[in-house]
Parts: C-alpha cells; sequence; structure tokens
C-alpha cells in the first residue's frame, strides 16, 4: 500500500513542487490550502489538469480546522507542514494575522500530530531569518558582496536565536514549538532553516522568492528597485535538492528526529544582487538598470548557511549548480507570462 503524505501550504510554491516530486515517488499526495497567496490557485488549477484524479485538495485554514487538521493529520504517513504568510512586510504591518497562521496554525498542526494514534513524521519549514541580522558578525564590503569575515564556511546551527520582525517571532516561534513537541511528546519532527529556494511554480514578490521577483519583473520590463546597495549576499537552493531532503530525512527519521538543520545552497551558490544581475546579463541578455532604496529593517547583510550538520547526519549536499537553476527558472516565467501577466 502506498504511503501518504499531507502538504499543508500545499498549492504554493515548494508545496506544489514537492506534491509533484513525492507522487512520482509513489507517495498518496493530500494538499491542504485556503489559497490565500495571489497566484497558487493557477498552481493547483495546473496541477488537477495535468494529473486527473491524482491528488487530493482540502480547502482549509490551519488558523481554524482543527477538526480537518486533527483527521488529515491523523491519516498520513508523513506531513510536510508548509503553510505560512511568508513576507516580512506583511508581518510588520499586520503581526496579529502573520501570529496566528504561522504560531498558532504550526501549533493546531502539532496538537493534531500529538493526538494521532500514529504520529507521522513531520518536517517543518523553519527560516534562516530565525538568527535575525547578526549584529555582532564581522562583516567585509569587497566590490560586489559583503562576507562574513570570521565564517569562511557559512552560518551554522551554534549561531545564537535572534528573532528579529514579526515574521522572524512567528517563525521562530514555531520552530521552538516543533523541536519542543518533538522532546516532550517524543514525536517525529525534524527542522529545515531554509535559506532562499527557488524555482518553477515560484510568484515571487518583492519580499520573497527574489530571484524569481527579478526575473518576473525583467521579462515584464517593470523597474527594478533594490533596497541597500545591492551587495546583500544568500545562499539558493533550487528546489529538486531541498525535495531530496525532505525525502532522505524520511527515509532516515531515525537519524534526522529532533534536529533542527540549516538548509541552503551554501556558499558555493552564495551570490549578492549585483552578481545575480551580472549572472543575468550574461545567461539571458538582460541588462539590468535597478534604483536603489533604503536598506530594509531586518534585511540580513549575508546570510550563508553552512550545510555540515546536515551532511554529517544525513549526507545531504545540494547539486544542482546555480546557473542550471536559474535556466529553468526562467523557462518556467517565460512560458507563464501570459499568466503571470494578468496576475502582477
Ligand atoms: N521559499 C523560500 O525561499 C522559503 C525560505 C525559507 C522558509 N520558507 C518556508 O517554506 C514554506 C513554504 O514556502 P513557499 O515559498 O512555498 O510559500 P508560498 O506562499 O508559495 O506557500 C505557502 C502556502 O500556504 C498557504 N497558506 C497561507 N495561509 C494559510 C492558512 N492560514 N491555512 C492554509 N494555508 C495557508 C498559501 O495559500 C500558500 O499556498 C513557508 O512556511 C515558508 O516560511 C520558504
Amino acid at each position: 500500500m502506498s504511503k501518504r503524505m499531507l502538504i499543508t501550504g500545499g498549492a504554493g510554491f515548494i508545496g506544489i513542487n514537492a506534491a509533484r516530486f513525492f507522487a512520482d515517488r509513489g507517495w498518496e499526495v493530500v494538499l491542504l490550502d485556503n489559497l490565500s497567496r495571489r497566484g497558487v490557485i493557477h498552481n493547483l488549477e495546473r496541477l488537477n489538469k495535468e494529473n486527473p484524479g491524482r491528488f487530493q485538495f482540502v480547502k482549509a485554514d490551519v488558523r481554524y480546522d482543527q477538526d480537518i487538521l486533527d483527521k488529515e493529520v491523523a491519516a498520513a504517513d508523513a506531513v510536510l507542514h508548509l503553510a505560512a504568510q511568508v513576507a516580512v512586510t506583511t508581518s510588520v504591518t499586520n503581526p496579529r494575522l502573520d501570529f496566528e497562521i504561522n504560531a498558532l496554525g504550526t501549533l493546531n498542526t502539532l496538537e493534531a500530530l500529538r493526538k494521532a494514534p500514529k504520529p507521522p513524521v513531520f518536517i517543518y519549514t523553519s527560516t534562516n531569518k530565525v538568527y535575525g541580522e547578526m549584529e555582532e558578525a564581522n562583516i567585509e564590503e569587497a566590490e560586489t558582496r559583503f562576507h562574513l569575515r570570521d565564517l569562511p564556511n557559512g552560518v551554522s546551527e551554534r549561531q545564537q536565536l535572534d528573532f528579529h520582525s514579526p515574521y522572524g517571532c512567528s517563525k521562530g516561534a514555531a520552530d521552538t514549538y516543533v523541536r519542543d513537541y518533538g522532546r516532550i511528546y517524543n514525536l517525529p519532527t525534524v527542522v529545515f532553516r531554509q535559506s532562499c529556494i527557488y524555482g518553477p511554480h515560484q510568484y515571487g514578490i518583492e519580499d520573497q522568492g527574489w530571484l524569481a521577483w527579478f526575473i518576473i519583473s525583467l521579462l515584464r520590463e517593470k523597474p527594478i528597485t533594490i533596497y541597500g546597495t545591492g551587495k546583500q549576499v544568500r545562499d539558493v537552493l533550487y528546489i529538486d535538492d531541498l525535495l531530496g531532503l525532505y525525502a532522505q530525512a524520511i527515509e532516515n527519521i531515525d537519524r534526522a528526529r529532533g534536529h533542527a538543520f540549516n538548509i541552503g545552497g551554501g556558499m558555493a551558490n552564495s551570490l549578492s544582487l549585483l552578481e545575480f544581475f551580472t549572472h543575468l546579463k550574461g545567461a539571458h541578455g538582460h541588462n539590468v538598470d535597478p534604483a536603489f532604496g533604503d536598506e530594509r529593517p531586518g534585511d540580513q547583510k549575508v546570510f550563508v548557511s553552512d550545510n555540515t550538520k546536515v551532511k554529517n547526519i544525513l549526507g545531504w549536499e545540494p547539486t544542482t549548480s546555480f546557473g542550471k537553476g536559474i535556466d529553468s527558472l526562467h523557462g518556467w516565467v517565460d512560458e507563464s507570462l501570459p499568466l503571470i501577466k494578468a496576475l502582477y
């Protein structure tokens, strides 16, 4: 009998890719989403059109629908808990909404896990924002990027937690609850503190999904604004690499459970905005002429994930090169442009 996976936030970028990935590997997949994020309804429609009858969809809200969560979590062998309010800016203007979705919604899902007769594996997608701005880090400014002088391999899980912005607080609270539910109720939970993830089906906005946002803006011939110098650095991880990691964690849950892991493209896949624009010019012929605005509060100057812990425990590391990953994202934006133009 096939195993059953519940994906909360399943119509979103990571969710829709995960649905395909796990269904292709024999899982029965149930997507739960309230469809609040703009664009995600199209992800769902396309998935169903390409795969009639293959996926179950449950329209529900992780804030309110406890009975549905109880039923769906209890019926699953694994839960990917992705449902979230994902934009820092929205969290600043509406911190209660952000808290209710990210913190309370996660608590509700964990309660369903605690009550389940045979609790499934529970994967929580946290964020590198739980480390805040890392103000004490020694940051050096070079010609095209900032560097973390004392952390040549990036930021490990030993970095002090420092929740900054309501989004940082709500995701950090959820991250903490997931780890503690694993400990105090002996549940098979894992936390992944993800850096920037990118790939097809990502309706990026200025504040989240920045690689997709810039490519979408360029193909729509819209102006580009950079907040700060453009030297801020992120490590970026292609979606398929992330999904491979989820699969490895589920298969090796005895080793993964109880841990929080920093996950990203690592130093080899780190780049600044300025370097990204140079890449887009070389690989795709885009001439980017950005306007510059003020740096945004809580924006880390540099974040690169040190993936050593996950490599040691699960043997995972990213394999998709940045150039290949961007080709794929660029191709999806290009092919989806009429729909994207109607949405944005
Ligand atoms: N994409 C990234 O770069 C990244 C990085 C770090 C962490 N994460 C985390 O990964 C998860 C998925 O991110 P994503 O990029 O796929 O985002 P996304 O916005 O594309 O997907 C989130 C989904 O959750 C749904 N949702 C929102 N509120 C809900 C609610 N109350 N009830 C049910 N569904 C609800 C949305 O409609 C959307 O489909 C999030 O938890 C996010 O914080 C993502």
